[in-house]
């Protein structure tokens, strides 16, 4: 059987609309990926920056396969560092999230403040005037690996890269106005939860980009009319092609009346309880529910008024997960926060919604275990990746693998 070569340079030259099976298969695209992708001239998303709203406080998360802290310094900078001393490699902190004013390494005892200095060795004259490190050791040489940061609305982003774009011009001005737009006012974290995928973790970040999925793979959606492909909606793609925005509008939604029939397409079926889904006017726009995908690993979610960040982390060639932060508005009035936690029953692991997105990958991962030379046909709404006024498309699909494919190709 002939295979797919897994190497920058046959990706670089890859078309975007026929993608390989075994870039989702093959255990040597982790190692590439690391390298061009989440090392490589990318934002990755890191977490939100009320995660860790005072000075001490950090999280712990992964940036691909490295491990990072993400923390906010005793100044109130957001700082990201490596998480991995600098002596022999150990993983320093170990806790998902907490409160230190420094940073000590399990094993030896080497201290780092939070700016990632390092500050004490543990005998480092040695004992009783025998051992300790050589007078040219130097402390300065010594420290954490830091990343370089940027936040927008709230969103924190880290790069290896010693030059990336300012993170406007990454995200692209759609994107930022989008983001902006749900989430960039004084927020508060109503929820947070993971779940494990055993799937790549690229095939959940397709998943978020393919619009023309929704009103097929969801039935939920169709049964009680709250998400239909003759919606009007979209797909808007950023200036690098490399982030989009799936977007449904409508009015009807915003009306009781529709809502107090949610008659299902195929029965008699009823919600007993339509406030599930009744949703409150939030936005001076006729956009309902969005999903917006940032390259490599940002969704931001709005179902209805069920509004979230989710990260992906790649776990290996066939397993990934996924960290939700649901939000909520700091002036939300009881009733708003209600309908938010009830409209968060049609997403996160186990929603009515989006359980199947789930599984979905796993379908794909079982079906593309030995792919020989198979690719994915990727074509619908054509082969480009450019903005369009429907969402029967996998344009942002494809713009996932332009991204891709720029990433490899600066590698090659
Ligand atoms: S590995 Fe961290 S102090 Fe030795
Ligand atoms: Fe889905």
């Amino acid at each position: 059987m002939t295979t797919f070569t897994i190497a920058p340079e046959s990706i670089g030259k890859l078309r975007v609309s026929e993608i390989p099976y075994a870039l989702h298969s093959a255990p040597e695209s982790e190692a590439m990926e690391q390298a061009s992708i989440f090392e490589g001239p990318t934002w990755v998303y890191v977490g939100i920056d009320l995660e860790i709203s005072t000075p001490g406080t950090f999280k712990t998360t992964w940036i691909g396969s490295t491990p990072v802290i993400v923390l906010r310094d005793e100044h109130g900078d957001i700082r990201v560092l490596v998480n991995r001393c600098a002596h022999k490699g150990s993983i320093l902190c170990f806790s998902q999230e907490g409160q230190t004013k420094s940073l000590s390494c399990p094993y030896h005892n080497w201290v780092y403040d939070l700016r990632g200095n390092l500050k004490r060795v543990a005998f480092a004259k040695g004992v009783n005037g025998k051992g300790g490190v050589p007078e040219d050791f130097d402390y300065a040489k010594n420290g954490l690996r830091s990343l370089k940061v940027a936040t927008f609305s709230g969103l924190i982003f880290a790069s290896f890269s010693d030059n990336p774009p300012d993170i406007q011009t990454y995200l692209g001005s759609r994107v930022q106005h989008h983001i902006a737009r749900t989430i960039g006012r004084p927020m508060k974290i109503i929820g947070t939860y993971r779940q494990r995928m055993r799937n790549n973790w690229k095939l959940y970040m397709e998943n978020t980009r393919d619009s023309y999925h929704a009103s097929l793979l969801h039935v939920f959606f169709t049964t009680f009319r709250l998400n239909r492909l003759d919606m009007a909606g979209g797909m808007a793609i950023s200036e690098n092609q490399w982030n989009s925005i799936s977007y449904t509008e409508s009015v009807e939604q915003f009306n009781d009346e529709a809502y107090s029939g949610n008659r299902s397409l195929q029965s008699d079926i009823r919600l007993a309880d339509p406030t599930l889904v009744r949703q409150f006017k939030e936005f001076d726009d006729p956009i309902v529910s969005s999903i917006t995908s940032v390259f490599p690993n940002l969704i931001m979610q709005q179902i209805g008024n069920s509004l979230a960040v989710r990260q992906l982390i790649p776990r290996g060639v066939d397993e990934c997960e996924l960290v939700w932060v649901l939000l909520g508005a700091q002036d939300d009035t009881p009733e708003q926060s209600m309908a938010r936690i009830k409209q968060a029953n049609l997403v996160g692991p186990a929603g009515l919604v989006s359980l199947e997105d789930g599984i979905i990958g796993n379908f794909i991962q079982r079906g593309i275990r030995h792919p020989g030379e198979h690719k994915a046909v990727i074509r619908m709404g054509g082969d480009d990746v450019a903005s369009l006024d429907s969402r029967v498309t996998e344009t942002a699909v494809r713009g996932f693998w332009k991204a891709y494919k720029d990433c490899m190709g600066a590698a090659a």
